[in-house]
């Protein structure tokens, strides 16, 4: 039997307006794909061609100009999220949507090891669970201890991103968006990643990935969608 599809985008389109200009800009038009269940897909292309806004309308970051983003979800069935409001999405990113972001400007006044502790308690784990399991993520994805207890806005740029993918990762999400995860890290890091993204797989976690490095990706997607350059 075949796997269902947790994800389909069909006709996806977003233009963006620059008010100061009065200029539109076009992301992304056309795009449409399916993952199944389990399987992750690559987006490869080249810069600018809209790898990332085709993520973050998924994320609900962006809200699409047209088309449509039929999502499976676990809790609440079969929605569009192209057209979605903001409460329920806010539910799919706490339970079931994890997003780890290409660049890491924001950061919050929360120490990293709340952050992921937050992350743990909202998915209704135990205190004690919640701080095991938050402890070793940390020190899986190499976060000092004697960074534990600081404002992730001090850190360097390798450091945030490890600590993003500590806190998306840990959860376990049902779906998660890999913006260039490993784009500013070196080789070992990039190793903790890669076993990461196997670990999730074998637990059933789907899976769609944007990576600079093809290389780093082999063996580990499943299928590949070709953005086409933007023609001006
Ligand atoms: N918030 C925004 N406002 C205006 N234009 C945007 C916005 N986000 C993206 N764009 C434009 O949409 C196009 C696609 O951008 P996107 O970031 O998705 O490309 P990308 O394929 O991820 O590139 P890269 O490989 O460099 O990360 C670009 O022309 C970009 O300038
Ligand atoms: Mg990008």
């Amino acid at each position: 039997m075949s796997q269902p599809f947790i994800l389909e985008v069909q006709d996806l389109k977003k233009d963006f307006f620059l008010y100061h200009l009065n200029k539109e800009i076009k992301g992304i038009d056309q795009i449409s794909f399916q993952v199944k269940e389990r399987d992750f897909l690559g987006i490869v292309g080249p810069s600018g061609s809209g790898k990332s806004t085709i993520i973050k309308c998924i994320y609900g970051a962006y809200k699409p100009t047209s088309g449509h983003i039929y999502y499976q979800s676990s809790d609440f069935g079969r929605v569009d999220l192209a057209q979605e409001d903001e409460r329920l999405m806010m539910a799919l990113r706490r339970g079931e949507i994890g997003y780890v972001s290409q660049f890491l400007d924001i950061m919050p006044r929360v120490t990293s090891f709340d952050l992921v502790l937050h992350e743990l308690l909202n998915l209704g784990l135990d205190r004690q669970e919640a701080q095991d399991k938050a402890a070793e993520s940390l020190k899986h994805f190499g976060i000092a201890e004697g960074l534990w207890y600081q404002y992730p806005r001090t850190f360097s740029g390798g450091e945030k991103l490890r600590l993003n993918l500590a806190r998306t990762l840990v959860k376990q999400p049902r779906l998660l968006l890999l913006d260039e995860p490993t784009a500013s890290l070196d080789q070992a890091s990039k190793e903790k990643v890669r076993e990461s993204i196997i670990q999730l797989k074998v637990m059933g976690t789907t899976m769609i990935g944007i990576f600079h490095d093809l290389e780093f990706m082999e063996g580990l997607i499943t299928d590949c969608y070709h953005m086409r350059g933007k023609e001006e």
